[in-house]
Order: structure tokens, then C-alpha cells, then sequence
């Protein structure tokens, strides 16, 4: 089977320039999906990787890449806010490099029983891994309306968000909101007309934000990857969205040591100006080509930030 037919690996020319993988060094593949990311790496040089992904279902990409690569290549069904209990478990006291590639992969998407996209008759439910005791179903049915507004206005951007969760508080009042198609309904009916991109996306992502907890886990996770990334190693982050590029963006801004602001009314102690943990190597947010975006219209959004460990 064809890893690479399932999910086309956005920005792939542009993680491998950020990574320049080296024999006999070992990198971390945080969001490893159908693996083309380590794959690439696997075959970019003679190193090792270490793949981590929440959803199960990944199982059978993790195995054929096992089979090809051998030893070369562990994976663990772990979230990457498990990084560094998983390396401590596994006595790696460090790394030389990760990459992230954030959000959620084309399988998920299109596997309609996953409870992702719009325009199925599925139950929602939006969940990464099946661990996970919360579902879209629960938080579209049971939390009340300002948590609701709250959720879409913070996750997804969404203007209308109010009236959005006044309407699902008031339809599931006769009945229980049950498929992602009645949600979907539910925002569309606020955008009349033809819309490029459909008006449910913001709803949708924000759901899913909150359910999975993704922005908490970056956070986590990029602080534990700093910890465990040998001096002259990368970190290649791979965004979707504002939210996580935004994350990704202050925390490197934060290690690198470019937000330290000096004021003569607020003095700051010297041991933290002097905190340099990382080296910006993007200066603005890499975004796909022309040529990328005609093949994978996916790619669309996606901005790829690095930075080097000092
Ligand atoms: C965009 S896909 C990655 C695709 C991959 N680069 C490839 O080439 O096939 C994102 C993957 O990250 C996983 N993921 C998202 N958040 C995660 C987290 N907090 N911990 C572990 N895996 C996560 C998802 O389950 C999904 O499989």
C-alpha cells in the first residue's frame, strides 16, 4: 500500500531544506499521519526517527515504514505533549531535531465516520484519538450557551458565534443536534448565498480545537521538544492557522529572546534578557508555492516556521 496516496505532506521540499537530516542522528516526526515526513527523513539520510501520533488508526503506515526502515524508525501512539515522558521512558536524553505538522490529516478528513466534515450523515465527534472522553457530540449537545459562543468565538474566529450557539441551543431543545451535516446546517443558515469556502469551516475547527485541546498541547509540547533538542538542532513547525501560527510564532519569539521589550519603569532582570534558547531561521512564515497549491489545495493555508536550538 501507498502511504503517499492517502495524504499528501504539505511544505515537504521546505521541512527537509529546515531539517537537513544527518546520518546517524535521531529526529522526532511529532504529527507523524501517513508518515511523509519521516519517510522523506528516512530516505534524506542514514538517521533515525522517532514518530509520534494520538490516533491509532495510523498503525498501519507506522508498520510499513517499521518493515523498510527497521530499527531506524520507532513510533509511539502517544500525544506530543507526551514527548518527554515518552524519552524519558525510553532513556533519550536527547534529540536532534522535530518537526511538527499540525491539525489534522486528509484520512481523518475524508473518513466520513470520523465525525470531521461538513456534509456527513455522521455522528460528530471530531476526536484525534478515541481516548479522548470528550466529543463534538457532547460539547454541541450538553455545554450551555456562553461556553458555546465562548468555544466558536476564541477557536474559530467565528463573528457570528452568538447567534450560532443561541440557534444550537435552540434546536437541540426540540432534538438532539446528532450529524455534522445538522450542525453544518445550523452556521450555513447564517451565509446566504455562495461562499468559496464553506461557512461552517470556522465552527468546525473551533470544535475541533477545543476537543482535542491543541492548543494546549503545542504549547506543551514545543516547551518539552526545547528541552530535549541538542544545541544545533531544529524545530520545523508546520501551521494551518492563525491560533497555532500564532503560538508558534511567540514562543519562538519568546526563546529566541526578540520579545524581551526594555523599560525604564518596568526593569527586568538581566538573567532574562540574557535568555537566548533559540535562533529564528524563518524570519516570516514560509508559505507553499504557486505550484504546491495547484497539487494540494490543501496546502493552502499552510505557513512553516524553524528555528535553531543554541
Ligand atoms: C497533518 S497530519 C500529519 C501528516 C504527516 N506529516 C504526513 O506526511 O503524513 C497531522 C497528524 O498529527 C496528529 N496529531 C495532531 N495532534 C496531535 C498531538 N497532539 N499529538 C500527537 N499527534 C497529533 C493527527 O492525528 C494527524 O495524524
Amino acid at each position: 500500500m501507498d502511504n503517499l496516496a492517502f495524504h499528501n505532506p504539505v511544505l515537504l521540499k521546505e521541512v527537509l531544506q529546515h531539517m537537513n537530516c544527518c546520518d546517524q542522528q535521531t529526529y522526532i516526526d511529532a504529527t507523524f499521519g501517513a508518515g511523509g515526513y519521516s519517510r522523506a527523513m528516512l530516505e534524506a539520510a542514514n538517521c533515525n526517527v522517532i514518530a509520534f501520533d494520538r490516533d491509532a488508526n495510523v498503525l498501519k503506515f507506522a508498520n510499513n515504514l517499521q518493515q523498510k526502515f527497521g530499527e531506524r524508525f520507532r513510533f509511539f501512539n502517544n500525544k506530543f505533549s507526551q514527548i518527554d515522558e515518552v524519552l524519558k521512558q525510553n532513556q533519550i536524553d536527547g534529540i536532534d531535531g522535530v518537526v511538527y505538522d499540525l491539525g489534522v490529516s486528509s484520512m481523518q478528513l475524508d473518513d466520513k465516520s470520523r465525525g470531521f466534515s461538513f456534509d456527513s450523515d455522521a455522528r460528530l465527534d471530531m476526536r484525534m484519538d478515541q481516548e479522548n472522553p470528550l466529543s463534538a457530540f457532547e460539547v454541541v449537545n450538553e455545554f450551555d450557551q456562553n461556553q458555546l459562543t465562548q468555544i466558536i468565538k476564541d477557536f474559530g474566529e467565528e463573528r457570528k458565534a452568538k447567534l450560532i450557539a443561541a440557534k444550537i441551543i435552540q434546536q437541540r431543545s426540540k432534538q438532539e443536534i446528532v450529524s455534522c451535516k445538522e450542525l453544518a446546517d445550523i452556521v450555513r443558515s447564517f451565509y446566504k448565498g455562495y461562499h468559496k469556502i464553506d461557512p461552517a469551516t470556522k465552527t468546525f475547527q473551533a470544535i475541533r480545537i477545543f476537543v482535542n485541546r491543541e492548543l494546549e498541547e503545542i504549547k506543551d509540547s514545543l516547551q518539552q521538544s526545547l528541552s530535549f533538542v541538542h544545541s544545533g538542532g531544529k524545530i520545523v513547525v508546520v501551521s494551518f492557522h492563525s491560533l497555532e501560527d500564532g503560538l508558534v510564532k511567540a514562543f519562538f519569539k519568546k526563546e529566541s529572546g526578540d520579545d524581551v521589550s526594555y523599560s525604564r519603569y518596568q526593569p527586568i532582570a538581566i538573567d532574562d534578557c540574557q535568555k537566548k534558547n533559540l535562533k529564528i531561521l524563518t524570519k516570516s512564515a514560509v508559505k507553499p508555492s504557486d505550484e504546491e497549491i495547484r497539487n494540494n489545495s490543501r496546502s493552502r493555508s499552510s505557513r512553516l516556521r524553524a528555528a535553531i536550538k543554541l
